[in-house]
């Protein structure tokens, strides 16, 4: 068995201006800068990225994440960044179809499946997110939507694209919601997530992967969530906007 070692994300979403967000990650370096049993992303909002860059850019464990970025290398398309301007700010993850990117901006699987091509292409570890609505979940159809997303997602990749892929299981109806999925629900979604990518990309490609929980992760519950087998981190949003809870969800929880 391959260890797979955590990797917690905070996502900012629209929140944190720079000057706030300069406050927020000089408390999290002080707490968390040299934190080393897991991996530790930060994913302010494009505007913050360079002041959060130049802070972690010390020497700290944080890297840098982005919450989304246009599959084309450049051209018109107004209101858009590229692959190649996140790596200029030292970006190293970039979150690629969260839910709300699904549900307000109308990405689909398609465009999945060309953003984290174009982030692989770019060395970008994309975070792809997956998972079920709450009418998907009580319609029992959550197997059959997270393996939709799966498959079309990652069309026409094979193991080595999938081996610098994390995915983020995140129930849609968990997301914002403070309702949280059991850790014996996440733990069977998780499961099943890992059963379809070995099917799909080999044993191997299945092992490695790490799969990220995400929907109200608090200091509270993420230490249950986070001791099931398959549950390989948190994607965390609410929660990461304030220092003591995100420090708290990472110790709390990935402390060996
Ligand atoms: P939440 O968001 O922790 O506020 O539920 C998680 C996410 O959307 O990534």
């Amino acid at each position: 068995m391959i260890p797979r070692k955590k990797i917690i994300a905070g996502n900012w979403k629209m929140n944190k201006t720079q000057a706030e967000a300069r406050v927020l990650v000089e408390d999290l370096l002080r707490d968390i800068g040299r934190f080393d049993d897991a991996e530790i992303v930060l994913c302010p909002p494009f505007t913050a990225l360079a002041a959060v860059s130049e802070l972690l850019n010390t020497v700290s464990n944080i890297r840098l994440g982005a919450q989304n970025m246009h599959e084309a290398a450049s051209g018109a398309y107004t209101g858009e960044i590229s692959a190649a301007m996140l790596k200029e700010l030292y970006v190293r993850y970039v979150i690629i179809g969260h839910s709300e990117r699904r549900q307000y901006f109308h990405e689909d699987n398609a465009t999945v499946n060309r953003k984290t091509k174009a982030a692989l292409a770019a060395e970008l570890r994309p975070i792809v997110c997956i998972g079920e609505t709450l009418p998907e979940r009580e319609a029992n159809k959550w197997k059959n939507v997270l393996q939709t997303q799966l498959i079309e997602g990652f069309a026409g990749f094979g193991e080595k694209e999938l081996a610098d892929i994390i995915i983020a299981y995140e129930p849609v109806w968990a997301i914002g919601t403070g309702k949280t999925a059991s850790p014996a629900q996440a733990e069977e979604a998780h499961q099943f997530i890992r059963k379809i990518v070995g099917d799909k990309f080999g044993a191997t490609a299945a092992e490695k992967i790490r799969i990220q929980y995400g929907g109200s992760v608090k200091p509270e519950n993420a230490k249950e969530l986070l001791s099931k087998p398959d549950i390989d981190g948190a994607l965390v949003g609410g929660a990461s906007l304030d220092s003591r809870g995100f420090t708290a969800i990472i110790k709390n929880a990935c402390s060996e």
